[in-house]
């Protein structure tokens, strides 16, 4: 039983040495890095030390997790102190993928909770850890308290996934969730979201759907061997979802969740991060506040679900935690090679939705004006004037999203409508 071995499994065997203090060097002592000092420092689970920390203003007063942790502004003394493991909690695509792949070429192990590095960088950056024989690990990029990409290493036929379908945004999934029912405004909710540390840095990145856009990436890599960037895919953000929508979703038995998902073994490959209306039947319905959850389809499993916290920086440096101990020990690996790039169609789904104006045209010529570009009604709501002037919400279908644009487009002009269309998947 190796030492480290032995620490993970939790149980104390009195012939083998202690396990050897871990020593750990933190790229970003913010909210996830000072989390992982906090950590490391108190737990009794696995000793582990912060040797250093690169930062921007070493000047700024950190409070007690910095004690003992040399802060540099200069990379290079960071990498120096020679750590068993390096924690990227950088954020952003440089400098962190200069960081992580110099680490990587000195041959330390180097764990990551960046789902922008692995997004925009994953080919290079697996590429290095392959050359360097080094292992890079990023179990805390997607669903950061929710352990699970970890389940399927060396399990080539439970990583036998041809899609997925997930909520991968903690904040947007706790501002929807907060703004359903009126517990909260957008603007309060993402306030909140941000005070609890679950938003980025820049939160615009949450609600646009590029976080997701990156996570999506990240996922397409790791169980398809997809190599895919945000470019390539169909994003959509939270921004233009309103009380009164989720409430609409709600009376026609469903919910409004940030999801993103995708398909492969069918005719055309598709894969989408944008909010849909799901039936409240669907799996990932009943997951809500900073909760993530992701429903897997596997060739010889079926569907496969896990479930639990996607932000917060203590279970991310949990997670990160976890991933050190494992990338400290000898043959450790966990890079993907990705050489598939495919070009993302998206699914044909039917379509969430409103429309406003300061007079509604009569539902019967909103149909035939619909039905003329291709587009049906399914269900329609009542007309609601709560907002002043007129709004109404219907299911339709429309096969493709250039069909619903197009539709809704000729809409708004013939009777100076606002819309707004987000998809309705099924179960
Ligand atoms: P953060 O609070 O903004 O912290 C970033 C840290 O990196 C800060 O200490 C900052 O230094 C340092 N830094 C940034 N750019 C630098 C540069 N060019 N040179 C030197 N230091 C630099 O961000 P965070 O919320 O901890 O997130 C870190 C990473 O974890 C991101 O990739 C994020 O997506 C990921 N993540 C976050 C969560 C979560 O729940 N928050 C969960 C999973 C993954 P200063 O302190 O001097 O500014
Ligand atoms: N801002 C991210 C989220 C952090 O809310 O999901 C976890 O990656």
């Amino acid at each position: 039983v190796t030492t480290a071995t032995a620490a993970v499994a939790g149980h104390v065997d009195p012939v083998a040495s202690p396990p050897r203090t871990l020593r750990l060097a933190l790229l970003g002592f913010g909210s996830v890095g000072s989390a992982v000092a906090r950590l490391a420092h108190d737990s009794p689970l696995h000793p582990a030390r912060v040797t250093a920390a690169l930062v921007r203003d070493v000047r700024r007063d950190r409070g007690p997790a910095s004690q003992g942790i040399a802060l540099a502004s200069d990379a290079s003394s960071v990498l120096a102190s020679r750590p068993d493991v390096v924690i990227e909690a950088l954020g952003g695509r440089e400098p962190a993928r200069s960081l992580v792949i110099d680490a990587l070429a000195r041959g330390v192990p180097v764990v990551s909770a960046n789902k922008s590095l692995l997004a925009w960088h994953g080919d290079e950056v697996l590429a290095a850890a392959e050359a360097a024989r080094t292992p890079l690990r990023y179990e805390a990029a997607v669903m950061a308290g929710v352990p699970f990409l970890c389940a399927f290493a060396d399990r080539p036929f439970a990583a036998s996934v041809h899609g997925f379908t997930a909520i991968v945004n903690g904040t947007c999934n706790f501002i929807l969730s907060a703004m359903s029912g009126g517990r909260a405004t957008r603007q309060q909710a993402l306030a909140e979201a941000q005070r609890r540390g679950y938003a980025e840095p820049d939160p615009s990145s949450d609600v646009s759907g590029r976080d997701a856009a990156e996570k999506l990436c990240v996922l397409l890599r790791h169980f398809g061997g997809w190599s895919t960037t945000p470019n390539d895919l169909d994003v959509e953000g939270i921004e233009r979802i309103d009380a009164e929508d989720l409430e609409q979703a709600r009376e026609f038995g469903g919910v409004i969740r940030p999801l993103v998902s995708a398909a492969w073994e069918c005719e055309r490959p598709w894969a989408i991060a944008a909010p849909a209306f799901i039936p409240r039947t669907h799996p990932l319905a009943a997951v809500q506040g900073v909760d993530s959850g992701i429903v897997i389809r596997t060739r010889y499993h079926g569907v496969l679900t896990f479930g639990g916290p996607g932000a917060g920086p203590e279970v991310t440096a949990a997670t990160l935690l976890d991933d050190a101990v494992t990338a400290a020990r000898p043959g450790s690996s966990f890079a993907c090679a990705a050489s598939r790039r495919p070009s993302w169609d998206a699914p044909a789904t039917s379509w969430f939705v409103r429309v406003g104006a300061a007079r509604l045209p009569d539902e019967r010529d909103t149909a035939d004006l619909l039905g003329s570009h291709g587009v049906w009604l399914k269900r329609t709501s009542p007309r609601d004037t709560r907002r002043g002037g007129e709004r109404q919400w219907a299911l339709v279908h429309a096969d493709t999203k250039p069909r619903i644009e197009s539709a809704l487009a000729a809409l708004g002009r013939a009777a100076c409508c606002d819309t707004l269309a987000i998809r309705a998947m099924e179960a």
